[in-house]
């Protein structure tokens, strides 16, 4: 290619990035966005914005560049928010957790039992991604600390890359542009397959295979699945009974199941054997899902075509090139020699609309629970909810009270609050907490005082809150 022929592709290219003032964007991704103003407004129904009683201004502490949507709406709420782009120092996070009352992070910050148990303020956690193992759950819930995570916002993102995979493996498409990339040129149709007609095995048919149903049936795919629940069915796609029965029948088999002692290596040498000859495998759950030397094995002799796997049993702690090698997984460098393997850094729910997801699921549960003290959703407290207060509900308080879960408790607050009028009350327990609301109607200042103080008493008390 001539230098002028380079220039111009790279003009052409760069007025396709650069949309002119007024015109209309096409990217799905900033109609997505376009949508978020929208989604804020409703966030703010009618109902009564409850006020923190003695706990002064909600501060918030935003760790890890969560995403904008999350800010947004936390300000939107009138809380004040410090943001970094980065994780902290354990001593500077020592420090900033001392006095706030929420906390955002996503992977890096270790919320350790030491960390928590300086934040005497914190009320809740919200992680913004999908794992939680960074934080010490059992000890916040001790503390009455409330986390929040989101799991399901990058659904869609996997099952997306999991349709493009099932294209690129039919077609070999890794290995024509892998070859390319080092200037061969293979133009060859032998083994390689239109989709359409065939069957797709889905293992898993919760949030992201239930998706994946949908596509691949838009795409002319025939679907059945495996799960250990009778699920209804989207479209046409049929449950079948057994895996075996999966895996006799599908072309392309793809795993969606969470991590459980159950589905640690449910796809090993019998599973392989037990497949179409020829079909394709691809895992976008979990590393511990698959027996890769079973698949290395499998593949050698053909009755695996192609594989796709966007997760290991070990992962690299951080990007960096040599992080995925033999010392991580001894196999390594036997599966990155086969030919049509799509080995991808678990990107499956690495998008801008699933971070922008993220931002709002976590932000909104995380204001739900400071405002209202709707725990619905928590990873490590009892759920409890109750409708939101009215605006004309002007004496009212709402009790939130984290305690132990021992025997006579309740009996001592529901003495407390007898005093009073309870609207309605509301109270589980999961494990060692326990956690009840409750609305006191016509109250005043002097009474709130006195509730507030009375349960403070009490000796199994973890943290009160009280919201008028
Ligand atoms: N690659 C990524 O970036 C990425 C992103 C998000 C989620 N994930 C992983 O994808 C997996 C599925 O996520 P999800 O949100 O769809 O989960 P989900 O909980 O909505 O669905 C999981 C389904 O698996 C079924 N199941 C459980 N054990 C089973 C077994 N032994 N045999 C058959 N079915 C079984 C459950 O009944 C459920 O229907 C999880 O492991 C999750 O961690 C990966």
């Amino acid at each position: 290619m001539s230098a002028l022929d380079m220039n111009n592709l790279q003009n052409s290219f760069q007025q396709a990035l650069n949309v002119s003032p007024g015109a209309v964007s096409t990217s799905p991704t900033q109609s997505f966005m376009n949508t978020i103003p929208k989604r804020l407004e409703n966030f703010n129904s009618n109902q009564k914005a409850l006020k923190p009683f003695s706990t002064g201004d909600i501060k918030i502490l935003l760790l890890e560049n969560v995403n904008q949507t999350a800010i947004d709406i936390f300000k939107n709420q009138g809380y004040q928010v410090d943001f970094y782009k980065s994780s902290l120092p354990e001593a500077e996070l020592a420090e900033k957790i001392k006095d706030v009352h929420a906390i955002g992070i996503r992977s890096k910050t270790q919320l350790t039992e030491k960390i928590l148990q300086q934040a005497k303020n914190l009320v809740v956690v919200g992680c913004f991604c999908i794992g939680t193992n960074q934080v010490d759950l059992a000890a916040a819930a001790r503390l009455g600390i409330a986390v929040f995570n989101s799991p399901f916002s990058n659904s869609r993102s996997v099952a997306e890359l999991v349709i493009a995979e099932i294209i690129i493996l039919a077609r070999q498409v890794g290995d024509r542009s892998i070859e390319l990339h080092t200037g061969t040129w293979n133009k060859v149709s032998a083994k390689c397959w239109e989709v359409r007609g065939k069957t797709l095995g889905i293992i898993g048919y919760g949030h992201i295979g239930a998706q994946l149903s949908v596509l691949a049936e838009s795409m002319g795919l025939h679907v059945i699945y495996y799960d250990i629940v009778t699920i209804m069915s989207l479209g046409t796609a049929k449950q079948v009974s057994t895996l075996d029965e999966l895996l006799n029948n599908s072309d392309f088999v793809t795993l969606h199941v969470p991590e459980t002692p159950e589905t640690k290596n449910i796809l090993s040498a019998p599973q392989f054997a037990a497949m179409k000859h020829g079909a394709y495998v691809i895992n976008a759950s979990r590393g511990t899902v698959v027996d890769i030397p079973a698949l290395i094995q499998a593949m050698k002799v053909g009755k695996v075509a192609g594989a796709a796997l966007d997760v290991y049993p070990q992962e690299p702690a951080k990007n960096g090139s040599g992080a995925f090698s033999n010392e991580l997984n001894k196999w390594t460098s036997e599966l990155v020699s086969l030919p049509n393997v799509l080995l991808t850094p678990h990107i499956g729910g690495s998008t801008e609309e699933a971070q922008s997801s993220i931002g709002i699921e976590v932000s909104t549960a995380l204001s739900k629970y400071i405002n209202e003290g709707n725990s619905t959703g928590s990873v490590n407290f009892p759920e409890v909810s109750l409708r939101a207060l009215k605006l004309d509900q002007e004496n009212t308080v709402r009790v939130l009270y984290i305690h132990k879960n021992v025997p006579g408790v309740l009996k001592t607050v529901n003495n407390i609050l007898s005093d009073h009028n309870i609207e309605k009350q509301f109270s589980d327990s999961n494990g060692e907490i326990a956690y009840l609301m409750a609305d006191i109607s016509s109250v005043n200042q002097d009474d709130i005082k006195l509730i507030y103080d009375q349960l403070n008493e009490t000796t199994e008390k973890i943290r009160i809150r009280l919201l008028y």
